[in-house]
């Protein structure tokens, strides 16, 4: 598939996707969100790829849902189209997504990183839910997603004044897990995609679910799904062969990665 608002790349066993419509800033309109699904999907259904980086330019990952797009709809339109749920697909990838942010990710850009895995951001990245300075507020998931990723006190900071957070803040908070010199992102991301990539896959993935379950339901019940998934784990193959290896001293071949 030819693609027009993004760059789709592979490296070894990573598949990159790179947001490119550097004249709005990345801003994501209805293509990039059509493009973006296919791209991932396709990868989650590629068996050459393990994992998957999502990032966009240096000076932004993102600045935002495309405002000029969204500036004249009413209220109907957007009931009608029910605007924004087609990202939730995004999240339906079962892969790991890295998001590698530099630059500004503000509003539906924040809202996107926080959709992947983990963010890994560059030192000049910057965080923010600039909606309330347009009269609306995130509706991309950032009044949910942000208040459990860096709590109430600072998501209400961020959603009502609009105000940024630099790399710093972000990683002080929980919102990324960890801060690189921005010439060092992408290699910083591909090594974690990379790392990801040589392990099991159905061990990577039943992992990526039982960490989302712990935000979509009760501790307990989350520490039983947890179990019984650990419990399944010892069907793998690749559980005999990476106990075997460490026992044995030597590396894992693992049949499924
Ligand atoms: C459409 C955008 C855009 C956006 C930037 N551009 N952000 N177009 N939607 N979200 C466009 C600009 O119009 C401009 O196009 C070009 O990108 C470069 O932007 P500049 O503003 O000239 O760059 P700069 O001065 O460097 O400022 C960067 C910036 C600023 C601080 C990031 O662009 C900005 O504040 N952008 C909007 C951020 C924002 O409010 N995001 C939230 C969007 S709402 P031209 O053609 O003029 O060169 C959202 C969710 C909405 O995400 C949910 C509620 C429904």
């Amino acid at each position: 598939m030819a693609y027009e608002t993004i760059i789709v790349e592979t490296h070894g066993k990573v598949g990159i996707i790179t947001l490119n419509r550097p004249k709005a800033l990345n801003a994501l309109n209805s293509e990039v969100l059509k493009e973006l699904l296919a791209a991932s999907q396709a990868f989650d259904a590629d068996p050459e790829i393990g994992a998957i980086v999502l990032t966009g330019s240096e000076k932004a990952f993102a600045a935002g849902a495309d405002i000029k797009e969204m500036q004249s709809k009413t209220y109907v339109d957007m009931y009608l189209e029910d605007f924004f749920s087609g990202w939730e697909a995004f999240t339906r990838v079962r892969k790991p997504v890295i998001g590698a942010v530099a630059g500004y990710a503000l509003g539906g850009g924040c809202e996107l990183a926080m959709m992947c895995d983990f963010i890994i951001a560059a030192d000049t990245a910057k965080f923010g839910q600039p909606e309330i300075t347009l009269g609306v507020m995130p509706g991309m998931g950032g009044s949910q997603r942000l208040t459990r990723f860096v709590g109430k006190s600072k998501a209400m900071d961020m959603c009502l004044t609009g105000r940024m957070m630099d790399a710093a803040e972000a990683e002080r908070s929980g919102l990324v897990s960890r801060v690189v010199p921005a010439g060092e992102l992408l290699d910083e991301a591909l090594k974690a995609a990379a790392k990801i990539a040589s392990l099991s896959l159905p061990a990577v993935i039943m992992t990526k679910e039982a960490v989302n379950r712990s935000y979509e339901t009760t501790l307990s019940e989350g520490l039983r799904f947890e179990r019984r998934v650990f419990h399944s784990m010892f069907a793998l193959e690749d559980q005999k062969e990476g106990m075997a290896a460490f026992s044995e001293k030597r590396a894992p071949n693992f049949k499924n990665r």
